[in-house]
């Protein structure tokens, strides 16, 4: 006597389900797997901040903290002298770089227009 198999779907009126035939030996499960394409997720450098002291040109890789740390923490030799935004010793213009603080009240002080030109104070310029 054959077993019926009753589902959901077999008890609506005018519905035809077929009744599986548990006789038959089932294939090896066939595992199919869907290539997802690799995805390449850009690898961001970040931007070099390239400042000019005098004649000199410094090319600084922007780590968090002060401009004028991180020149010196990479052997750069940008003057300098009171670190407090007061002397002007560190003023740099910035060349490349786009991931600095905005001008602090220092800085707008001793700079005053010069700013608009793209001169920081070093020591007061946040690499962000
Ligand atoms: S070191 Fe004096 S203003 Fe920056």
């Amino acid at each position: 006597m054959a077993q019926r198999v009753f589902t959901v779907g077999s008890l609506i009126p005018g519905k035809i389900v077929p009744v599986p035939n548990r006789n038959i030996q089932q294939s090896p499960a066939i595992k199919l797997e869907r290539k997802v394409p690799e995805q390449h997720s850009p690898v961001i450098k970040p931007e070099k901040i390239i400042v000019q002291q005098g004649d000199i040109q410094f090319e600084i890789s922007p780590e968090k903290g002060k401009l004028l740390d991180a020149a010196l923490n990479q052997g750069k030799q940008i003057q300098f002298k009171c670190r407090k935004g007061t002397c002007g010793q560190c003023t740099v213009k910035v060349l490349q770089g786009s991931g600095l603080s905005e001008p602090n009240e220092q800085e707008h002080n001793k700079l005053n227009k010069a700013i608009a030109g793209s001169y920081r104070l070093a020591c007061q310029a946040e690499i962000l």
